[in-house]
């Protein structure tokens, strides 16, 4: 468990509990607290989960990408989730490999602009095209986000998918649903719903795909199953930032790839009074 100081404080707590009671049950030893963690979890934390990334794979998605080695290394949560690439980049396979993902899915989208995209990722996935197709049925969860939204502390995120009373986590970004960062059941998205959705979706402005997402997720607002993602501000243009968020969206960051976790990386989770430094999306 060396390279792993972010793991859940939960976790720790139950694989310190597994090793003590194969201790107490005098079985003779107890060489390997990595195993009987994972035993522990796998009976403990069964969620399956994707991780819905979509990038245009830009130049500075892709600097991204070896932080999201480094989170699949680190982060219970990325380690035991799929990931669905869905990009209108040409990702070669040795990008992908270097990922080390278990189970690696990649689906294409024409190239459009980033609004559309973030929109056509959601009308895709959790609509009739992504129903049909099966994209989401074997998940309790989808992450969805672009590359450059890290995540920093996979904590509080996993305790809230382990909610039952939870369908859905977000970030507010002034009165809509930030669109970079969302997770949600699969199946509690109406698919009708993604399909019809226009709000947005004609509009060229910053924002439009948060009116977009608002309007797919309003029986999930009006159901009140939700939570906001505890720390998380936004800081120009609905990127979520705070010095306690668990997501961070900010561009400087891939600098700090590929070990962004660690202390040496300086980079920690951005307070949000920076909120005039940065001003575009992307
Ligand atoms: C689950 O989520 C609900 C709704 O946010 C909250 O009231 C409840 O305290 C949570 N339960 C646990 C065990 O955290
Ligand atoms: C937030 O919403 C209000 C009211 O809809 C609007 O006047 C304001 O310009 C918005 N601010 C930002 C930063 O988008
Ligand atoms: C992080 O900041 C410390 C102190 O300012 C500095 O000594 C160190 O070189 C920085 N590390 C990186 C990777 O930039």
């Amino acid at each position: 468990m060396s390279a792993t100081p972010r793991v859940s404080r939960t976790i720790g707590f139950i694989c310190a509990l597994a090793a003590t009671s194969v201790a107490d049950g005098g079985v003779s030893t107890c060489q390997e607290p990595d195993d009987q963690c994972s035993l522990q979890l796998s009976a403990t934390a069964p969620l399956r989960v994707a991780i819905f990334m979509t990038t245009h794979w830009s130049t500075m998605h892709q600097e991204f990408m070896p932080c999201w080695e480094t989170a699949r290394q680190q982060l219970t949560l990325v380690r035991n989730a799929d990931l669905i690439l869905y990009t209108s980049g040409d990702v070669g396979s040795k990008d992908l490999e270097q990922l080390h993902f278990t189970n690696l899915i990649v689906k294409h989208y024409e190239p459009a602009n980033y609004e559309e995209g973030a929109i056509q990722a959601v009308v895709d996935g959790f609509g009739s095209k992504g129903h049909q197709e099966k994209w989401f049925d074997r998940y309790d969860w989808v992450v969805r986000l672009n590359p450059d939204v890290l995540i920093m502390d996979d904590n509080w995120l996993l305790e809230t998918m382990g909610n039952s009373s939870v369908d859905a986590i977000f970030v507010d970004c002034n009165g809509t649903m930030n669109s970079d960062f969302f997770v949600v059941r699969p199946q509690v998205i109406e698919t009708n719903l993604a399909d019809t959705c226009t709000d947005g979706s004609g509009d060229t402005i910053a924002g439009s795909a948060e009116k977009h997402l608002t309007c797919v997720v309003s029986t999930i607002i009006s159901s009140g199953r939700y939570v906001w993602v505890k720390g998380g501000q936004n800081i120009g243009g609905c990127r979520v930032a705070g010095a306690e968020s668990p997501v961070v969206h900010e561009h400087g960051f891939r600098k700090c790839c590929p070990n962004y976790l660690s202390a040496q990386a300086n980079c920690s989770r951005v307070p949000v009074k920076h909120r005039h430094k940065h001003r575009h999306k992307a």
